[in-house]
């Protein structure tokens, strides 16, 4: 938040970041999750979020967003993102100490969601609510502009969209979803997510759905088996590595493509959007996939996914 030094941008921030990846992204991530759930993990989903969710993680998305502006939880706004203080394009970079001092970002939310989701001296309520959390946060935390500092996420650059001066962390979160949707899957999320699903279980996902879990980076190995018993047995919020390497890995993208569109351009009519589509697609399938296996871990002992 250091980024944020006037009124203006104050303002800008809370008037136009209401949605993180969207309704529709975030629904996407949360049916893709449904296609990969162990026993006990669905069971508990199906339990928790009941009839008022259809008992499933693609309706829960989008609560943690449709109440971030309210007053009860005004608090947790600050949880969508983690705001790298990197250089784009030039460089880019996440550090839990620079980035997410005293857990108070999407790093540490998801650490202290999932402590409570299984939490059993919690209400039935307070462990629905760390649900639907992490369902959120494991999306937003896919969506580039949801891990970078620079004008609040690019909450503050001006661009084009279909005509429409929009900006560039609102045509990410939205925009570019939108357009697909229409265009490729008469507007259906769930065909979408469907699609995403065949993928990763047949098609051109298949090959990379392995390294999409196994939590390796260049600056870390680690696993989410380790990073699950690491935060049960402390039981205390604690960094988690693979949640890093899930922001270090939709960050890097503000260095390869998210920024490199020239003024002027309609990001969503243009060459732009067509080569946005493979990236977003990638990573709502991934958040989705990534889900699954943080909650089997969690809740069946066991990535358990093909
Ligand atoms: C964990 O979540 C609970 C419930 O929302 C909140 O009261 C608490 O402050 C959180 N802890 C941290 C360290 O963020
Ligand atoms: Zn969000």
């Amino acid at each position: 938040m250091k980024i944020i030094t006037s009124l203006f941008c104050v303002i800008s921030l809370a008037a136009i970041s209401a949605y993180g990846w969207g309704a529709n992204g975030h629904e996407a991530v949360g049916y893709v999750a449904m296609q990969f759930l162990a026993p006990n993990a669905l069971s508990f989903v199906q339990s928790s979020l009941g009839s008022t969710y259809s008992e499933s993680l693609g309706p829960a998305a989008t609560w943690a967003d449709d109440v971030k502006s309210s007053k009860a939880y005004s608090w947790s706004a600050i949880l969508h993102f983690v705001d790298a203080n990197d250089d784009p394009p030039t460089s880019c970079s996440v550090s839990q100490s620079r980035d997410c001092a005293d857990n108070q970002c999407i790093l540490g939310a998801i650490a202290n969601y999932t402590t409570r989701v299984v939490d059993t001296s919690l209400s039935a309520d307070q462990r629905q609510e760390a649900l639907k959390f992490i369902d959120h946060f494991i999306g937003d935390i896919g969506q580039p502009l949801h891990v970078e500092a620079v004008a609040a996420g690019g909450n503050g650059i001006s661009i084009k969209c279909n005509g429409a001066t929009s900006n560039l962390h609102s045509v990410w979160d939205s925009g570019l979803i939108n357009k697909l949707l229409s265009s490729n899957y008469d507007n259906s999320v769930t065909t979408w997510a469907n699609t995403l699903a065949t993928r990763i279980k047949s098609g051109a996902y298949q090959s990379l759905a392995a390294p999409w879990i196994s939590c390796s980076s260049t600056t870390a190995t680690a696993s989410i088996q380790t990073d699950i018993s690491n935060l049960l047995s402390k039981r205390a919020i604690t960094p988690l590595q693979c949640p890093l390497v899930w922001a270090e890995d939709s960050n890097s993208f503000d260095c390869s493509y998210v920024f490199s569109y020239t003024s002027f351009t309609d990001l969503c009519t243009s060459d732009y959007y067509t080569n946005a589509v493979p990236i977003i697609e990638t990573q709502i399938a991934k958040q989705g996939y990534r889900l699954a296996a943080w909650l089997n871990v969690l809740f069946d002992g066991a990535i358990n996914l093909p």
